[in-house]
């Protein structure tokens, strides 16, 4: 497979500001090389689409484009669909640059978007219309979740088949994009590239009304599948493990003076910032707690009354603008669909040079043996979350306005033989028992049962070493 120049870098674009570099990029491949006529390089629709670029130095070599159509009965009677009402998105006028055919761009570009799509725009069906039957293109597209729909007239008197990714239940939305999320994950980390926050690229261009919230800001992924009463006790001792494990990270960074205000979202049932409160570094700091959780906060709410808990979603706190010296975020990252939503609210919640700490485990820095790695990418696999995130969140952090302040990594391994956690530089030891109670969580999902029985079995019939990093990124806002 070839690869692309080494220098692409992947931008959203608005027609309005970007129009005439992506008609030109149509034409040179529409008009000039397939023929087709000028009328098919514009669309009434592009000035309220969303377009991806890809770009070498300054010049446009790809482009694939998205059309918005909400509650559109003439174009909902157009396309054949099944929908009355809700939203409808059209990928449309891939084009791209002869050289850089067949280095699987083009895959990245469209399943980037897909991607953004379903993380913050939740359409009810996506289209994807063909001049003509395409069998190899329909197989193409089977791969992000696309069937065959049906087939209407086109210009001319020439047929269109429309293919359709339909995502009316959550299930069927929720198969298609880990489907094309991995092959996102896979093909960017194969050309090295990266896509950009379509959150910030809506924030920029004042069109966040697009943004379903409500939906968003009802979603819980961490709660849904899970049964509080078991998930509790395993919590409550996984924190106190990270509080040992961050003691020597909290008094590293230099935390403004008092008086402060300290802000812990996704703060669980409020253990770790009951500790945090408790501890010198923050004296004299008011704390609150903010989780999506009514469960989670009224547990806080009885274990202390003393601290304000919040009973909010991350991505709209409905907190007031700059009223946080710290914002604090433990393992909340990985159960995010939309990480870009949450920065984008931390940021806004944030004073100017205020500090965003978080803290989260990285799947992707896994050891072990592939036993047990299989169980891991078998769970990455069917979780909307995202356990690696924290490969991802400078690149993104930077783009929401943080520049990073500091950064540690933490191996936990399973060597010790001692039942108490051994605390050492940049590394905990654990003992075998402890160190599989921390992937205990993935006993409560039916569908890992499979790989878990035979993770289990190997890894306590052998004495296999593994061990995991948990990450602690600082920022001070910037921007
Ligand atoms: C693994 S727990 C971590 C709890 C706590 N930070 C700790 O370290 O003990 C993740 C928490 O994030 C909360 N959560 C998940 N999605 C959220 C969202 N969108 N907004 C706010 N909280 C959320 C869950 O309810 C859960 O309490």
């Amino acid at each position: 497979m070839k690869t692309p120049s080494p220098g692409l870098v992947i931008r959203w674009m608005s027609f309005a500001e970007d129009g005439e570099r992506i008609v030109s990029l149509r034409r040179q491949v529409f008009v000039e090389e397939q023929g087709y006529g000028e009328d098919f390089i514009r669309t009434p629709y592009d000035e309220q689409g969303l377009h991806l670029g890809a770009f070498d130095g300054d010049q446009l070599v790809s482009v694939v484009s998205l059309f918005i159509f909400d509650d559109d009965p003439e174009v909902f009677a157009r396309y054949n669909v099944p929908l009355k009402s809700g939203r409808l998105l059209q990928y449309a006028k891939r084009a791209e640059l002869a050289p850089f055919r067949g280095t699987r761009l083009a895959d990245f570009m469209v399943a980037s978007l897909a991607r953004a799509a379903f993380e913050v725009l939740r359409p009810r069906y996506s289209v994807i219309l063909l001049q003509g039957e395409h069998t190899q293109l329909q197989k193409h597209y089977g791969k992000f979740g696309a069937e065959y729909h049906s087939k209407i007239p086109g210009p001319d008197g020439t047929e269109l088949v429309v293919l359709l990714v339909p995502s009316h239940t959550p299930d069927i939305a929720r198969g298609a994009y880990l489907k094309l999320r991995k092959m996102q994950e896979v093909v960017g980390a194969h050309l090295g590239l990266r896509a950009p926050s379509l959150v910030k690229f809506l924030e920029r261009t004042g069109r966040m009304n697009l943004i379903p919230m409500a939906a968003l800001t009802a979603e819980n992924l961490y709660t849904a599948p899970l049964s509080l009463r078991d998930e509790l006790p395993r919590l409550s001792a996984q924190t106190r493990l990270l509080f040992g494990e961050q003691k020597p990270r909290i008094a590293a960074v230099e935390f403004p003076p008092p008086p402060a205000r300290f802000l812990d979202v996704g703060c669980g049932p409020g253990v770790y910032l009951s500790m945090l409160m408790r501890g010198s570094k923050l004296q004299g700091y008011e704390g609150v707690g903010l989780d999506a959780s009514k469960e989670m906060v009224t547990y806080a709410r009885l274990n202390r009354p003393d601290l304000t808990w919040l009973q909010a979603s991350v991505y709209d706190t409905k907190l007031p603008d700059q009223h946080f010296d710290v914002v604090h975020a433990n393992f909340l990252f990985i159960h995010l669909v939309s990480p870009q939503l949450a920065l984008r609210e931390i940021n806004r919640v944030l004073r100017p040079g205020g500090i965003f700490y978080v803290v989260d485990v990285n799947d992707s820095t896994f050891d072990g043996p592939p036993e047990i790695a299989q169980l891991i990418s078998a769970h990455h696999e069917l979780y909307d979350g995202d356990r690696s995130v924290m490969s991802s969140l400078p690149h993104l952090a930077a783009e929401h306005g943080f520049s990073p302040m500091l950064n540690f990594s933490t191996r936990v391994r399973n060597t010790s033989t001692s039942p108490e956690p051994v605390f050492l530089k940049d590394e905990v030891l654990l003992d075998r028992i402890k160190m599989w109670g921390l992937f205990s969580f993935l006993a409560q999902r039916e569908e890992l049962a499979r790989y878990l029985k035979s993770a289990m079995e190997y890894y306590y019939s052998s004495s296999c070493e593994m061990s995991i990093c948990v990450e602690t990124q600082v920022y001070r806002k910037t921007s």
